[in-house]
């Protein structure tokens, strides 16, 4: 707009300079082409500045990050290694404080056993996980590890004892290996390698230009499939005593599928775990069921039992489908 104005009035002045004779249309022609240039210069500048202005609102939003301090605090004392007995004690939760998302939730998950957790969209599956991991506290009730109250076992140990697979896997843009270890780069190559051979993952890997340096681009070079297997392999860095998958409810293709049901085979071994299930193959691996509504227990029982009983919740949605039923 101020262009376009400075631009008409340096074309009236122009023209009545030319009128009196003062210059030429050469001079002009002249004066015309020097703003032009100077033009687009300024242009970029104003730009630049802009994009300066928005990366400096992000550098103090992430220093406001860095300083951020966790309210979730612990005392001390770690929990012992092995597979972890796990334990809710009229456990309420709400994410903005009107409407609970779990209510008075209680179970108990015996060491070395594996729950299927089962449930409509938004009834509170991914938050009991999120709970386990203490990304949030309860507001009433408790959570036991091993008998103890997750409150006061300090907050790296929780973490590295437990362990989550989320719905969406975050991959980082970063060499594969870093992906992996969460950049630890004590982890020696064999191991990251053995550990990709036993997800079968080997010739994924193989076939990258650079192997494990090769930078992930999160959008372009993956698969779900593939993503899933590489945040299963995370899993083996850590020696947790209590792994919860929440499966994406993506399909899959039946080679990939296998390389699934292989690699949760594995994950499971001599661990406690909790398998938010969205397919048939992975809910036949639970010892327990425990199917949520709303927050609260519909129905929970041993999987075999309840399979057995064709009135049960269970033994319905097994004949109707999961994915009818739960997608
Ligand atoms: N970070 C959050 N902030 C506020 N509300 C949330 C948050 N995460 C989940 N909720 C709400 O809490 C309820 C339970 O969510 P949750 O993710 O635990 O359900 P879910 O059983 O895992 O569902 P799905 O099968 O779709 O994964 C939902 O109503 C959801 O909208
Ligand atoms: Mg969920």
């Amino acid at each position: 707009g101020l262009v376009a104005l400075g631009n008409g009035l340096a074309f009236g002045f122009g023209a009545y300079l030319l009128r009196t004779g003062a210059i030429t249309i050469g001079t002009i022609y002249l004066f015309f082409h020097y703003t032009e240039m100077l033009r687009r210069p300024l242009e970029q500048i104003t730009r630049q500045m802009q994009e300066l202005q928005r990366a400096s609102a992000s550098v103090a939003r992430i220093s406001d990050l860095f300083a951020l301090r966790p309210t979730a605090e612990a005392r001390d004392g770690s929990l012992p290694p092995g597979p972890l007995r796990v334990e809710f004690r009229g456990v309420t939760f709400a994410y903005e404080s009107d409407e609970p998302v779990l209510r008075d939730l209680s179970f108990a998950l015996s060491a070395g056993q594996i729950l299927g957790l089962l449930g409509r969209t938004g009834s509170g599956k991914t938050t009991v996980g999120r709970l386990l991991a203490r990304l949030y506290d309860p507001a009433a009730g408790a959570i036991h590890l091993d008998g103890r109250d997750i409150r006061e076992v300090p907050l790296a140990d929780l973490r590295s004892r437990v362990a989550v697979v989320t719905q969406d896997v975050q991959l980082f843009h970063a060499p594969v290996r870093d992906n992996l270890t969460f950049f630890d780069r004590g982890v020696p190559d064999e191991r990251i390698l053995a550990v990709l051979d036993d997800l079968g993952l080997r010739g994924w890997v193989a076939r990258l230009p650079e192997g494990l340096d090769t930078i992930l681009d999160p959008r372009a070079t993956l698969s779900a499939g593939e993503a899933q297997l590489l945040a299963f392999a995370r899993v083996f860095f850590k020696n947790p005593g209590l792994v919860i998958l929440d499966e994406p409810s993506s399909r899959l293709d039946p080679v990939t599928e296998r390389l699934i049901e292989r690699a949760v085979a594995a994950l499971l071994r001599d661990r406690t775990g909790i398998i938010i299930a969205h397919r048939l193959d992975t809910v036949q691996r639970a010892d327990e069921i425990m199917i949520l509504e709303a927050g609260q227990i519909l129905e929970s029982g041993p999987r075999a039992a309840l399979a057995a009983d064709p009135a049960s919740r269970f033994a319905r949605l097994l004949r109707a489908g999961l994915e009818e039923v739960l997608a």
